[in-house]
């Protein structure tokens, strides 16, 4: 029998495909988007208490109670309103799952997504699974601003979802409350769903404070929004995450997740629950902590001919080569491992159909150490290169 593929376009994602080639290059791995130090020493004992205190069995499906108390009190905090543990918080395996189920609930056979390129990959292939389409809309460097008319244009009666992200994966930008005031008068008389992808909630700079959707007056009503402890806990593999969104859409998503992962580890729960109890001083420093390692970064690029571009937030940073080279940023991003050891995510990649760019994204979730030897060797890769 032959098989017959649903997404048959769909290969394996660019980050295993460079983090593979960085293992057989022996290249740095500054692309894929993990921190390589320690977590909190005080996370990892709450997590051996939970186990020894034998949180070992299926959590709740919408996930343990005192984790989304806790995490109620969180947004309360950061983004005012109130939100109900029981019916509007649900912990998935990851944002991914989170996203996954949110983008099922939202779209059926024949209706379409909005997303803007450049996206993060799994958007588009849940889409598809759920039987609707993408329609792609381009954010241009160097600013990656969203083009309200165009957006506008795009929409049509079959649109049923628009996904936003915020801070932005990979361009590093914010979403202004201005933009969140367009998005809201656009949906404002359509039946259209919001899903926003906030996983870099904590990851912004300059004293910026985060547009949450979740803080403004009508966007709730209509939202999924997706969290991940992942990135805020600098605990990737630890694969937890959350949404939020209105009783009735929760109780639609929950369908999903209960089929989908049933429920999510116990223990790491338990052990998030007392860490946002007892240590939220470690996540109300995680703009502060990322922004030196974005400058820490930058300061060591200067000169190397490795351009940053200016970077709002998120794990990343963004790199113009162009003063090195004209050519296309896979073929280069492939001559840096052979040639520099040094492993990168090429923007294009992001793109349905890229513009003409010569950048790269690097992952600033990285010890120092690990920062400065990358830097060193794109120094000395870009000598080499001017010299010839
Ligand atoms: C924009 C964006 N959304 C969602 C995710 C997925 O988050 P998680 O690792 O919690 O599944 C990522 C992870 O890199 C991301 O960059």
């Amino acid at each position: 029998m032959r098989f017959r593929s649903k997404l048959p376009d769909v290969g394996t994602t660019i980050f295993t495909v460079m983090s593979r080639r960085a293992i057989d290059e022996g290249a740095l791995n500054i692309g894929q988007g993990f921190p390589d130090y320690p977590i909190d020493p005080r996370l990892a004992d709450f997590v051996h208490d939970a186990i020894a205190a034998g949180r070992n069995q299926y959590a709740p499906m919408e996930g343990v109670v005192e984790l989304r108390t806790q995490i109620a009190r969180k947004l309360e905090a950061s983004y005012g309103g109130t939100f109900d543990p029981e019916l509007e918080i649900t912990i998935t395996c990851g944002g991914t799952e989170a996203l996954f189920d949110a983008i099922q609930v939202s779209i059926s056979a024949g209706d379409e997504a909005i997303i803007f390129d450049p996206a993060y990959d799994a958007y588009e292939p849940a889409v598809r699974l759920a039987g609707g389409r993408c329609i792609r809309i381009p954010l241009l460097p160097p600013d990656f601003s969203y083009d309200w008319q165009r957006i506008k244009e795009a929409l049509s009666e079959r649109t049923r979802l628009i996904i936003i992200n915020s801070p932005h994966n990979p361009s590093c930008t914010a979403i202004t409350e201005w933009d969140l005031a367009q998005l809201a008068a656009l949906v404002n008389d359509r039946p259209i769903t919001i899903l926003s992808d906030e996983v870099y909630e904590h990851v912004i700079f300059d004293g910026r404070r985060h547009a949450s959707v979740l803080a403004h007056p009508e966007l709730p009503e209509r939202s999924f929004v997706v969290f991940s402890f992942g990135k805020t806990l600098h605990a990737t593999g630890w694969r937890t995450g959350y949404c939020v969104a209105p009783a009735a859409m929760t109780v639609e998503l929950r369908k999903v997740h209960q089929f989908n992962t049933f429920s999510i580890v116990s223990p790491l729960q338990y052990a998030i629950t007392r860490y946002l109890a007892e240590c939220a001083d470690r996540i109300r420093d995680l703009p502060r902590f990322f922004q030196t390692k974005r400058d820490f970064l930058s300061r060591q690029l200067q000169g190397s001919g490795f351009r940053p571009l200016a970077a709002a937030g998120t794990y990343f940073q963004l790199v113009d080569y162009g003063s090195l080279s004209r050519e296309r940023d896979l073929e280069f991003a492939d001559r840096l491992i052979r040639e520099a050891k040094i492993a990168t995510i090429p923007l294009s990649v992001f793109y349905a159909e890229p513009p003409s760019m010569t950048l790269l994204r690097l992952c600033v979730a990285k010890r120092d150490e690990t920062l400065a030897a990358a830097a060193l060797q794109l120094r000395a890769f870009s000598e080499r290169q001017t010299r010839a």
